[in-house]
């Protein structure tokens, strides 16, 4: 009886893994893969990210971006829908705030800086239309793998896409 119990629960835990790694589509976003941190921390570099900004990475997964701009800026912020890697993230990333919830719904009105690794057209254009109607002018967009369509791109390098809104 227990060994059923002990493969029940070890069955729904990695059903719960392999689920959470593509869920996150039902709510709009990409799946789940980690941006490396040296192309993180490459992406802020050719983004010119200041101390004083404002920067979010919405979906931020494990925290890997969030991490490198911590060194580099005072106000870094996160959204992540999933919680065991919002979990993961709050730990990892002790100096940013990472909100637990879906990027859709965050007010992103105080950003200066917005990193995004999700997926290119449909995902990628709802992301820039909620950018655009509630960010300023000139807010900076870093998009890793994905180019974002009908934006003027400013600078670009190993797979990093820069743009002003
Ligand atoms: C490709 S991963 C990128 C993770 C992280 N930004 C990085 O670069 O390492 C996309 C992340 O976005 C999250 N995500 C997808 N849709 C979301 C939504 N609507 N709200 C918040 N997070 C979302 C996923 O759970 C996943 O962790």
């Amino acid at each position: 009886m227990s060994m059923i119990v002990i493969i029940s629960v070890i069955v729904v835990v990695v059903a719960y893994i392999i689920a959470s790694l593509y869920y996150p589509m039902l709510a709009g976003g990409a799946a789940y893969g980690p941006t490396p941190r040296k192309i993180a921390a490459e992406a802020l570099k050719l983004a010119d990210l200041k101390k004083d900004e404002v920067f979010y990475d919405l979906g931020c997964g494990t925290g890997e971006a969030l991490i490198e701009a911590s060194k580099l800026c005072d106000h870094v912020k996160g959204v992540e829908i999933e919680p065991i890697r919002w979990c993961i993230a709050k730990l990892r990333a002790r100096k940013a705030r990472v909100i637990l919830g879906n990027l859709f719904k965050q007010n992103i009105s105080d950003a200066d800086v917005i990193f995004i690794f999700q997926y290119q057209g449909r995902i990628n254009n709802r992301i820039v239309m909620k950018i655009k109607a509630e960010t300023r002018s000139e807010t900076t967009i870093i998009s890793y793998y994905h180019p974002i369509e009908n934006m003027k791109l400013v600078k670009s390098q190993n797979e990093i896409f820069i743009y002003k809104t």
